[in-house]
């Protein structure tokens, strides 16, 4: 991305693309997706800034078979448990005010059809194949592994979940056959990994030898079918073949490819567990399409809390909405990338969260703010004129330029931490000045003209920092932009930023404190195990009548076997009473075997609406208690009739 890409109307300006992952709908957000979305909005809040013709995307990834069992185990049919988690993310999102220009769902109508139309491209070039697969597949990550990676093993190497030995009739993608063009792409595109540090994984890789991919799945449904073409449904379309598509199905990809412009120049920005796919398996489908290929994959690191893993088993998976609520949406961004070298894990901790409010924020940024507000009202009626700015303080105002004239760089190789403390070094440069310069000193010795040119100075620095921290902090920015009486544009960051303008006499406002100190707020660790839930959901209370709207009865049961190719799932046969059965899908499998089942009485909800549990019909729930990972049925304590109500 070259540094001078300014334009004057949107369309001859330069595009870039910006995308994140689209997130799993197995669960809701935690601090790890937000980061994602939050580095992606900061980079496309800054192409707007400088005036680029920005495409932001963001999703929800919502087929295959982790997404079928999360939904069963809640006793939810499919896509309306996609509609629920999706649109959980979709508010987040909304409500972190992310700027990004379409949520795609890989539900959606039209990127079903580019996936197809992709998948018959492929095929008619001869780069699918038909054949046969045995192998270690891991549901969780959607992904077969070899003997070999394995080793003794049967857990995933990635995940460490259990994998199973699948064998399926598979179609092939010829990945092989793209191994030189990827290697002469790492080796032509020096930045095309970001960290550079993170292609020579990937060139091992390669190098290894790539084999075929396996791109369908006949062992469960939830996915996009085969093009009608090829009159094969027992197949559905790889997950992340259909995932990976959402970059070229949001520009119109095989219907009116009305913004296909904006591929030139794309963006990924993803976590480094899903590199390979995006380094390696993505450009080769893109090579057999005949697409350009992406101009950066950013990685970032993992987040971990308090030195561990994130996990909803430990409990400690940080809710990014608490964080947000408990310290402050734009403190929380700040954090986000500051804390972190791009590319390297970070723990988040409350401690260093609030290191960073009260002391870059408050004691660095916000003092220089309550200095230039104070000393405008106390010795100039709050109006500041910068005539005098360069006379006295020309070396302060170069420093700060030399500075900033460099800061273009960090963003588009994804460094904030370095962008932001180079900002930090701006801000001392203000501080700085007004302790060795003592404007009060200067009042008493009745040189207001010298006075005044500090504060001038710091105020024409207040206002470039402030150009320059919106894309990161853009509420607390717009306040400072405010207190000094302009706005934050792209035209405003041409004329301070790029053509170093000055601001000419000028009223100062008194804010709001935009940073005051934060004390060591406590926010809650714990995300709900199973169903995920909005704040509203927690906040809100059932009456007696909502409880009764489920009809909870004794069931016996009468038939219990294995749904196969699941290892979760039982299908049972209820007998609830007065003539009447149920067949239900429970997810108890690993707990209780058909025998532990048969001839014993489990508490059962009656009047569930049907739903789809791969593929088979359930009609009810089984209850149960959780502890931790195990679940535990619910039984009454004697032998009762069944259909007995409970309540
Ligand atoms: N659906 C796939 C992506 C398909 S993109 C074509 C997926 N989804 S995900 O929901 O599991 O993960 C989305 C992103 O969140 C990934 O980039 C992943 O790296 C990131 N994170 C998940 N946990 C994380 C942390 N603890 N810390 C930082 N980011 C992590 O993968």
């Amino acid at each position: 991305m070259s540094q001078d890409s300014h334009c004057d109307t949107k369309k001859t300006c330069k595009k870039v693309y910006i995308t994140t992952p689209i997130y799993y709908v197995n669960d809701i957000a935690h601090i790890g997706h937000a980061y994602t979305t939050i580095l992606a909005d900061t980079v496309a809040r800054y192409s707007n800034l400088i005036g680029l013709d920005t495409f932001f995307l963001t999703g929800t990834d919502e087929h295959g078979q982790k997404i079928e069992e999360a939904a069963a185990l809640r006793g939810k049919d499919t896509q309306s448990y996609a509609d629920e988690i999706s649109g959980k993310f979709s508010t987040l999102w909304d409500d972190f005010d992310i700027t990004n220009n379409k949520f795609i769902r890989t539900t959606d109508e039209d990127h079903i059809l580019s996936v197809q139309k992709a998948f018959s491209k492929m095929y008619d070039n001869g780069d699918i194949y038909k054949g046969s697969y045995k192998g270690n597949y891991c549901v969780s990550c959607e992904t077969f592994f070899t003997d070999t990676q394995l080793g003794d093993d049967v857990y995933c190497p990635e995940c460490g979940k259990e994998t199973k030995v699948v064998e399926e009739e598979s179609y092939f993608f010829k990945l092989s056959k793209y191994e030189k063009q990827i290697l002469a792409w790492y080796e032509e595109k020096e930045d095309c990994i970001l960290p550079r540090n993170k292609k020579q994984e990937m060139i091992s890789f390669v190098k290894q030898g790539l084999n075929d991919l396996s791109i369908t799945r006949t062992s469960f449904s939830w996915g996009v079918k085969l093009p009608e073409s090829l009159n094969d449904d027992k197949h559905v379309i790889y997950v992340w073949l259909d995932a990976l598509m959402n970059y070229l199905s949001a520009l119109g990809f095989g219907a009116d490819e009305k913004d296909m412009a904006y591929w030139e120049n794309s963006v990924h920005i993803i976590g480094k567990d899903i590199l390979k796919f995006h380094a390696i398996y993505w450009p080769a489908f893109l090579l057999s399409l005949g697409y350009p290929l992406p101009k950066h994959i950013a990685t970032h690191g993992w987040w971990t809390r308090n030195g561990e893993k994130m996990s909803k088993s430990k409990g400690n998976v940080v809710n990014p909405r608490d964080v947000a609520d408990a310290y402050g949406l734009d403190n929380f961004r700040y954090f986000l990338l500051r804390e972190v070298p791009f590319g390297q894990d970070g723990d988040f901790s409350q401690k260093a969260l609030i290191g960073r409010i009260n002391g870059d924020l408050s004691n660095g940024l916000g003092n220089l703010l309550n200095r230039v507000i104070g000393m405008s009202q106390k010795y100039f009626n709050f109006e500041i004129s910068s005539c005098n700015a360069v006379k006295y303080h020309k070396d302060e105002l170069k420093r700060s330029y030399d500075i900033i004239d460099n800061l273009e760089q960090y963003v588009y190789n994804m460094q904030f931490g370095r962008y932001l403390e180079d900002i930090w070094k701006v801000i001392n440069i203000a501080n700085n000045a007004i302790t060795e310069h003592e404007p009060w000193t200067k009042m008493k010795e009745n040189k207001p003209e010298e006075a005044m040119a500090t504060v001038a100075l710091c105020a024409n620095i207040l206002a470039r920092v402030a150009i320059l921290l919106s894309p990161v902090m853009p509420k607390v920015s717009a306040g400072i932009a405010q207190a000094l009486n302009f706005e934050i544009s792209p035209q405003t960051y041409i004329k301070h930023i790029k053509n170093e303008t000055l601001l000419d006499t000028f009223n100062i406002k008194p804010t709001e404190p935009l940073f005051p100190k934060v004390e060591d707020i406590l926010i809650p660790e714990k995300v709900k195990e199973e169903a995920p839930l909005s704040k509203e959901d927690l906040a809100g209370l059932i009456t007696i009548d909502d409880f009764f709207k489920s009809t909870i009865a004794i069931g016996t049961v009468k038939e219990a076997k294995a749904v196969e190719s699941s290892e979760k799932l039982l299908l049972l046969q209820v007998d609830i009473g007065e003539n009447k059965s149920r067949q239900i899908v429970a997810g108890i499998r690993k707990f209780y075997s058909p025998e532990d089942l048969v001839n014993t009485q489990v508490c059962v909800v009656s009047n569930l609406k049907p739903a789809k549990i791969m593929g088979i019909e359930s009609n009810g729930m089984i209850l149960c208690a959780k502890q931790r990972k195990k679940l535990i049925l619910i039984r009454p304590d004697k032998e009762t009739r069944a259909g007995s109500k409970i309540g």
